[in-house]
């Protein structure tokens, strides 16, 4: 049942629905019970919904007797949460292109709303809906997961208080445990459906800002080859995702580069690529890719190296060229605490109205609170 207590802010005329239920959608997927699992050390109850009964059961069984609610579709889910009213939604059901929408419509009429969202299509859109939020007096949270939150997170440091700069690039370094299992659905359709989708360029070609406006980009394209703070090199690649999305609204800068450790690198992969994301053009190819992703079988394998990362580089005007780090521990785990501190601070009643990612809402403090350390910036003026 739920037990709302709305409480009014006197200053702001805001309302935020206290000590309601706090709904984990997918509750029985990955990221679904690694969420659930913060939520219980930061002292919140979850319930879960999802539409395997049984699923639910055994997930609920391990959150230590999670409620359920199952539901089928992100429409049926929907329609539970405008009849039942939780204070917040954290949605892990992507593609998020085919769920934020009807999700966020019926948060609108009840609560708060977060999402794992890391495609700038999906992103995108949950952030267009910053007026209607703020005139419902609701908070939309996307991208609350590791890559959006740990890049975005450096570049609000690094920004606090300074002009724009000229020129951002940002760096995720996932480091994951896998355990055994299937990609599954929601993964797979997102993996699939996830590239841009948005102005600037083909359907299924990558993107990186120009001018201060989206633009073409290979996906793999402009390598950089860093040396971790610890030591280690990875190359990194262009990859359109809401990372870039984030910097660039984080930063005001006219020219930025989104990049991923995990993005395909290599000079063969530069030529194969734009073959193959051509191909995705077809609905039917499409349809098959996801179909056959969401069945392949991982293996286990343990997190590659101790840390995870996010880097930022920023260039301004005036030549001076700022790096920084933040450190995290395995991506997963810090995907799991992003949305449940999030939702804390929801259920605290902080963070204004309006729709954000994670740290512009809620600042670089945020990924320290989710177990992220922040390395000392370098400075030094381009040549
Ligand atoms: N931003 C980030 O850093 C980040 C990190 C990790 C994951 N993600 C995203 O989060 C999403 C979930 O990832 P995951 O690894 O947790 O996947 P997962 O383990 O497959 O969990 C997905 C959950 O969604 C449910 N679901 C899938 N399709 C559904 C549908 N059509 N209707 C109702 N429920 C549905 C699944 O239910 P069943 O159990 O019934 O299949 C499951 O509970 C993916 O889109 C992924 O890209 C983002």
């Amino acid at each position: 049942m739920t037990t709302r207590r709305v409480i009014t802010d006197g200053d702001r005329g805001e309302e935020h629905n206290m000590g309601g239920e706090v709904w984990i959608l997918g509750g029985s997927g990955r990221s679904g019970q690694a969420i659930a699992a913060q939520l219980a050390r930061r002292g919140v109850a979850p319930v879960l919904v999802g539409r395997h009964a049984e699923r639910l059961a055994a997930a609920a069984a391990r959150a230590g007797g999670a409620r359920t609610v199952v539901a089928g579709s992100a429409e049926a889910m929907a329609g539970e949460i405008r009849r039942q009213g939780p204070a917040v939604v954290v949605n892990t059901v992507g593609p998020f292109t085919a769920t934020a929408p009807t999700v966020t419509r019926a948060c609108l009429a009840v609560g708060d709303y977060v999402d794992l969202a890391n495609d700038v299509a999906a992103v995108t859109g949950v952030l267009g809906l910053h007026e209607a939020a703020s005139a419902a007096g609701r908070r939309l949270v996307t991208g609350a997961g590791f890559g959006v939150t740990a890049t975005e997170s450096v570049v609000v440091k690094l920004c606090a208080g300074r002009p724009a700069p000229v020129r951002v690039r940002v760096d995720m370094v996932p480091s994951i445990a896998v355990a055994a299992g299937h990609i599954g659905e929601a993964l797979a359709a997102t993996l699939v459906e996830g590239i841009p989708g948005v102005e600037g360029g083909r359907r299924y070609g990558g993107r990186r800002y120009r001018d201060g406006r989206l633009a073409p980009a290979p996906i793999g394209g402009e390598p950089a080859h860093l040396v971790l703070p610890d030591g280690e090199r990875v190359t990194t690649a262009s990859l359109p995702s809401g990372e870039l999305v984030a910097a660039q609204r984080a930063s005001g800068a006219p020219d930025v580069v989104a990049a991923s450790s995990e993005a395909p690198a290599s000079p063969l992969m530069r030529v194969v690529l734009p073959a193959a994301t051509a191909l995705l053009a077809s609905a039917r190819i499409r349809d098959f890719a996801r179909r056959r992703l969401a069945r392949v079988q991982v293996k286990a394998h343990p997190q590659p190296r101790p840390h995870s990362w996010g880097h930022a580089r920023l260039e301004w005007a005036d030549g001076t060229v700022e790096e920084g780090w933040l450190r995290v521990g395995e991506a997963q785990e810090f995907t799991g605490a992003v949305p449940a501190e999030v939702v804390r601070r929801l259920l605290s009643g902080e963070g204004r109205p309006g729709a954000y990612t994670p740290a512009a809402l809620f600042g670089p403090s945020l990924a320290e609170a989710c177990g992220g350390t922040y390395l000392p910036v370098t400075t030094r003026t381009a040549p």
